[in-house]
């Protein structure tokens, strides 16, 4: 890490021949002031140290491309406000118009203002009566976070259509990676050449979606989780919106980020401004270095979670709707025998749901089934020592429910029927004060009347048509401002309340959201095989501490396959662990084992907090292995999964990332025992145990355990003493 620092030639007035060279937590980044339009970024990247201001001037000019024949008199450049007034034709920053009249403003720079690492450009047009402030930080994790704000300077309203933020990648950069999903299969990755043209990935869902990209890459083809730099960028926003690839003819690959605005969902009154939500962009030697400054971005928030993940029990696969004060008591009891530390208890409690066709909107306790109200279960998890947590989804309401029979017009509709249902519900409008009011004192309540620590908070479906009703103005954006500001006051009264992101899922996994909660819902599937998948991607973005990880029972319910146990817990192990599992069924032997697992997973969970996670890139994807190794270095620890059969058997070395190459680490198997081999097999020669430098481990590796599919091997590495 490096204190931010910046070199800059002079800064003068609006016709500047400088350049400005900003750095701090390893990256570097160097902007062209040589232009009386909006500054350039020539370089964005590894941390060029502390180089001269003529050498920052130099690399600014080595980056000024020539006039070409058939093109303009001026070669555009990638400004950070790419626009047509500059010969950009590439995808432009802002678009917008007063009516239909002066869609091509001339957006030139009228201040540039540095403090430490972060730049302030701002720039106007005074005759088209706009301005515009580009917000730029290198920030302490390393990352380039970008926020553009656009104000309408007029005396008549500007309508704005689209605002980007713009990151330019290495010409070099000759692939894509992007990831798309579907429930119970999120962050699938795909990746593409990355040619001449754009690859847009957008969200219409008034939230990201299962099928959002979580972060849009660019890197040297091939580039994997070790190895090959790779840039990214993840917008921190939880609806719609829009992240674009491009390479033009004329220029060097971006990437860009912004919301997707409805049409006239952004209008300017004279003196408005809009703000854009936070562009964040990361890069790497490799995606598990671009992921570690996302984790370290995160991690160094004042609202991190900075104690231990309490281990969670869910009870949604448990029991569903099927609500009995007994049943649950006794599942709390379960719960804490087996070292449970958070219980919480899903959907089905309140009015009138006793299965999902009614009752979102009345949010009270349903005294036909609970008649004494939540009371006895939260003193029963309270005594036991546990956290008592409670499911909600505020945004939703069914049709058949006393709130939607109370206050139709509080549902969004763009015309006068209703938009098309999903599980049967509708979603209210929180930009209406009434309805964000209501939602707020429901929760408020519940929090305090059942001494809620924690609430997981869902939101199980698109925004269709999201509308103010007949009028037909669209309110998507306005809604997820609307539930940031409910958001930040829940926490701001109840400064304990931790909150989960869930959306069916991981269908609302985003920096935006995370500013706000303390962890997400990454995926209803608990099939550890499908897991592997959905954790890593998700992983680029989020730590693993803010990632639900639960094993559940051994018929998965999401696809009917048999997993282990050990399978499942050593995967949940690199996330925020928790049981979605009836434990009443288990007799004391099953018992024991989970609680063994729930014990490792509170000797591990501070290295998980606060390490870093590394996979291993191997050609043949049947052996998946990854890791979490301290910040020191000294201690670590891997799951080696045997995903499927392997071509060979033995299956060959595998290699353990990250570790530090000059130290010697003793290597021990955790689980399963050591003895333990297969039928007709010699044991692993090293499963009692090695001694191997880091350098080693790292590049010649050790041999994979000889496993069936479905098996997993849980290593510990500790530096020797
Ligand atoms: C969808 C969530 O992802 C599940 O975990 C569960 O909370 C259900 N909703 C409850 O309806």
């Amino acid at each position: 890490m490096h204190s931010p620092s910046t070199v800059a030639s002079t800064i003068g007035g609006p016709t500047m021949s400088s350049a400005l060279h900003l750095r701090d937590g390893g990256t570097s980044i160097v902007l062209d002031l040589r232009t009386d339009s909006v500054p350039t970024i020539v370089y964005w990247g590894d941390d060029l140290g502390d180089i001269s201001a003529a050498a920052v001037d130099g690399l600014a000019l080595a980056a000024v491309p020539q006039r070409v024949s058939g093109g303009l008199d001026v070669t555009a450049r990638l400004t950070l406000l790419p626009q047509p007034s500059s010969g950009w034709l590439g995808t432009p920053a802002i678009q917008g118009h007063r009516m239909g009249r002066g869609f091509s403003p001339r957006l030139a720079l009228t201040d540039v203002s540095v403090d430490g690492a972060s730049v302030t450009v701002s720039a106007a047009d005074e005759r088209r009566s706009l301005s515009a402030v580009i917000e730029l930080e290198v920030t302490p994790a390393g990352l380039l976070r970008q926020r553009l704000s656009l104000t309408n300077t007029g005396d008549d309203d500007y309508t704005l259509d689209s605002a980007l933020m713009f990151f330019p990648v290495p010409a070099d950069a000759d692939e894509i990676l992007d990831t798309t999903g579907r429930h119970l299969r999120e962050r699938s990755p795909q990746r593409q050449a990355f040619t001449i043209g754009s690859h847009v990935r957008e969200s219409r869902r008034g939230r990201p979606g299962a099928d959002s990209t979580l972060l849009h890459a660019a890197g040297r083809r091939g580039f994997g989780f070790e190895s090959g730099l790779v840039h990214g960028v993840h917008l921190a926003w939880s609806g719609n919106h829009r992240l674009v690839a491009e390479r033009t003819p004329t220029a060097d690959g971006f990437l860009a980020a912004g919301e997707l605005f409805e049409p006239g969902e952004v209008i300017l009154a004279p003196g408005q401004t809009y703000r854009s939500p936070d562009a964040l962009g990361s890069w790497g030697e490799g995606l598990s270095a671009l992921s570690a400054r996302f984790h370290d971005e995160l991690r160094a928030r004042p609202s991190h979670v900075a104690r231990p993940r309490p281990i969670t029990l869910n009870t949604w696969e448990a029991v569903y709707f099927d609500h009995d004060v007994e049943r649950l008591l006794a599942l709390a009891d379960a719960a804490a025998s087996v070292g449970v530390e958070r219980f919480v208890l899903d959907d089905g409690w309140f009015l009138g749901r006793r299965d999902d066709e009614a009752g979102l909107g009345d949010w009270y306790v349903d005294r036909s089934v609970w008649p004494d109200g939540l009371t006895p279960l939260v003193d029963r998890v309270i005594d036991l020592g546990m956290e008592f947590g409670l499911w909600v989804e505020p945004e939703m309401v069914n049709p058949d429910s006393d709130l939607a029979r109370a206050h139709p017009d509080w549902l969004l509709s763009a015309r006068e029927d209703l938009p098309l249902s999903a599980r049967q519900q509708q979603v209210l409008d929180l930009a209406n004060p009434e309805a964000s009011a209501y939602v707020l004192e429901r929760l408020d309540a519940l929090v305090t009347e059942n001494r809620v620590a924690y609430l997981k908070w869902d939101h199980n479906r698109d925004l269709l048509e999201p509308g103010d009703g007949p009028s037909g103005r669209a309110r998507s954006r306005e809604n997820v401002l609307a539930l940031y500001d409910i958001l930040d006051t829940l926490r701001l009264r109840h400064p304990h309340l931790e909150i989960e992101s869930c959306a069916s899922g991981g269908a609302r996994v985003d920096l935006g959201i995370l500013q706000r909660t303390d962890r997400i819902w990454t995926s209803d599937c608990l099939d550890p095989l499908e897991r592997l998948q959905i954790q890593k991607y998700t992983g680029l973005v989020v730590p693993p501490e803010m990632m639900g990880a639960h094993f559940s029972s051994p018929v998965v319910h999401s696809t009917d396959r048999t997993a282990r146990l050990e399978l499942s817990a050593g995967i949940a192990l690199i996330g925020h662990v928790g049981i979605e599992w009836d434990l009443t069924s288990l007799d004391e032997f099953g018992l024991a084992a989970v609680a063994r697992w729930v014990r490792l997973a509170k000797h591990y969970r501070d290295l998980v907090r606060t390490g870093s996670v590394v996979h291993a890139d191997r050609s043949d994807d049947a052996i998946d292995v990854r890791g979490v190794v301290s910040h020191d270095r000294e201690h670590a620890f891997f799951t080696i999964t045997q995903a499927r059969t392997s071509v060979t058997l033995p299956p060959g070395r595998i290699r353990l990332p990250g570790l530090d190459p000059t130290t010697e680490y003793t290597v021990s198997v955790v689980e399963p025992s050591p003895e333990h081999h297969q039928p007709g097999q010699s044991p692993l020669a090293w499963a009692t145990g090695l001694s191997a430098s880091g350098r080693s481990l790292g590049t010649a590796g050790l041999q994979a355990p000889v496993q069936f599919p479905g098996r997993l091997t849980l290593i510990d590495v500790h530096a020797t003493a």
